[in-house]
């Protein structure tokens, strides 16, 4: 039959149902250029092994071509009776080349070790593609962050007001996991550029092909050691599957600032019209729905590794049927980000900030208390009796309704005689701020040195 790969020691056609369960080309047909390119190194193999001579290889070439032209302008799809990419492709190529020589390409592979390599060659491309656009949302956080330098705001744990810090330091702390992100992509690469070609269906080939020559041929470093991990191995689809994750996840936490600051009672942020939407009842709605869309796809790429994981777990060696499920998810996961990362660098390009807003709120909370502790310990007194002194302020300074910044000079010397007036300089949101000096502090300076070195990380990535 047509498209069917495997029809000798059958003495009928597949059940209809065994048929529907078994079809993938719905969705591997997106691995047909990959596959033809494994054809035609395939075919320079079998060459070099003396099973093509020059003139049969050149035809296979030029049909190959064919083919693929026709793949690329729509002109050759799967039929309904093709049953996955491979089968469909050799029922191409054997419509252009005809019976006898399409049918010497098949010769020394398997479509176990065509699909480990077509995998890792799409993986390779669209972990490509993706590094790109999170680069370019690492970009405009770090443009934002530039533009806000010196502007504080409250900062939080555990959601409540614990110091003052930067918006600058808090916008390029989402930056960070994004670098770390883009080096998962390019330390997976390293792995991927292996190729299992040649692998054949577990065993290897007993033909006199060359595994590192085709290697070579479709862009990969070099070829699996071992042919049965070659067919096998699904770990660097599932490594694929959590870089992917995670990224939604670092997406996700930063949504979740966005959509808490554009709330009325933060009001810390205005999104842009062309980045939010209207509610089709309320007037006045102004939604943020591109962070909330990123909050819930992470669940759907979390879903996807669980998923592929799962496919995994306790399979025997080598091939089994199960790993065509490796498929769908990992292509949803790398389909959701393609839409989702531009979606969110054009959102956070532009937020519009309150500054004076985020200013306001950045001393309250008694978000100093730390800097009266600290203020005592640089005079000597020991860090556990600071904390007391500095605790016994902010318990005055909440039965009196009074902020620490409001403390005169007699209050602190009532609540201890070590509180003297000089105090009081520590006791802004600026000095505060700019005493955190250390590398990776919120300090002006030290922000200032990260915006340098989100710059030429991301020209390293
Ligand atoms: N469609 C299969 C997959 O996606 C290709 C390999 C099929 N191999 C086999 N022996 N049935 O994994």
């Amino acid at each position: 039959a047509s498209g069917q790969l495997w029809g000798g020691r059958f003495s009928g056609g597949a059940a209809d149902a065994m048929f529907a369960l078994s079809k993938s080309t719905q969705f591997d047909w997106r691995l047909a250029r990959y596959d033809i390119a494994g054809s035609r190194a395939h075919a320079g193999a079998l060459q070099r092994a003396g099973l093509l001579t020059g003139d049969e290889h050149n035809a296979m070439i030029n049909a190959l071509d064919r083919l693929e032209a026709n793949v690329v302008d729509g002109t050759f799809t799967p039929a309904d009776s093709d049953e996955d990419v491979h089968g469909a492709l050799e029922r191409g190529l054997l419509e252009i080349a005809g019976p006898e020589l399409g049918g010497r390409l098949r010769a020394g592979r398997s479509r176990n070790d065509q699909i480990a390599t077509l995998l890792r060659m799409y993986l390779r491309d669209t972990l490509g593609a993706v590094r790109a656009d999170v680069a370019d949302l690492i970009t405009v956080l770090h443009d934002q962050a530039e533009k806000y330098l010196g502007a504080p705001m409250p900062g939080r744990t555990h959601l409540q007001h614990a110091q003052p810090i930067l918006l600058s330091h808090q916008l390029l702390a989402h930056a960070w996991p994004l670098i770390r992100d883009l080096e998962r992509i390019r330390d997976l690469d390293r792995r991927l550029a292996v190729s299992p070609y040649g692998s054949a269906a577990l065993a290897g080939t007993s033909l006199g092909l060359d595994p590192e020559a085709t290697a070579h041929d479709l862009g990969f470093s070099t070829s699996v050691p071992n042919s049965i991990d070659g067919t096998a191995a699904r770990d660097l689809a599932t490594e694929a599957g959590f870089v992917l994750a995670q990224i939604a996840v670092d997406l996700s936490r930063l949504s979740e600032d966005v959509i808490l600051w554009a709330t009325h009672d933060f009001g810390y942020v205005t999104l842009d019209d062309a980045w939010s939407t209207g509610s089709s009842i309320m007037p006045q709605k102004k939604n943020p729905d591109v962070a909330e869309l990123a909050r819930g796809k992470a669940g759907r790429l979390i879903g996807n590794l669980s998923g592929l994981l799962a496919t995994c777990k306790g399979l025997p060696l080598a091939y089994n049927r199960d790993l065509q499920e490796d498929k769908e998810p990992l292509f949803d996961s790398v389909d959701q980000l393609l839409i989702l990362v531009p979606a969110m660098t054009g959102m956070i390009s532009t937020l519009t900030f309150d500054t004076e807003k985020m200013a306001s709120q950045a001393p309250l909370g008694f978000s100093l208390a730390t800097d009266v502790a600290d203020w005592l310990v640089r005079r000597r007194v020991p860090f556990r009796e600071a904390h007391e002194i500095s605790g016994a302020c902010v318990r005055y300074c909440e039965q009196n309704a009074l902020e620490l910044s409001e403390l005169t000079a007699e209050q602190l010397a009532s609540i201890d005689e070590r509180l003297t007036a000089g105090v009081r300089d520590v006791l802004t949101v600026q000095g505060s701020i700019d005493s955190r000096d250390g590398r990776g502090g919120t300090a002006t300076a030290r922000v200032r040195d990260q915006l340098g070195e989100i710059t030429a990380q991301l020209a390293k990535l």
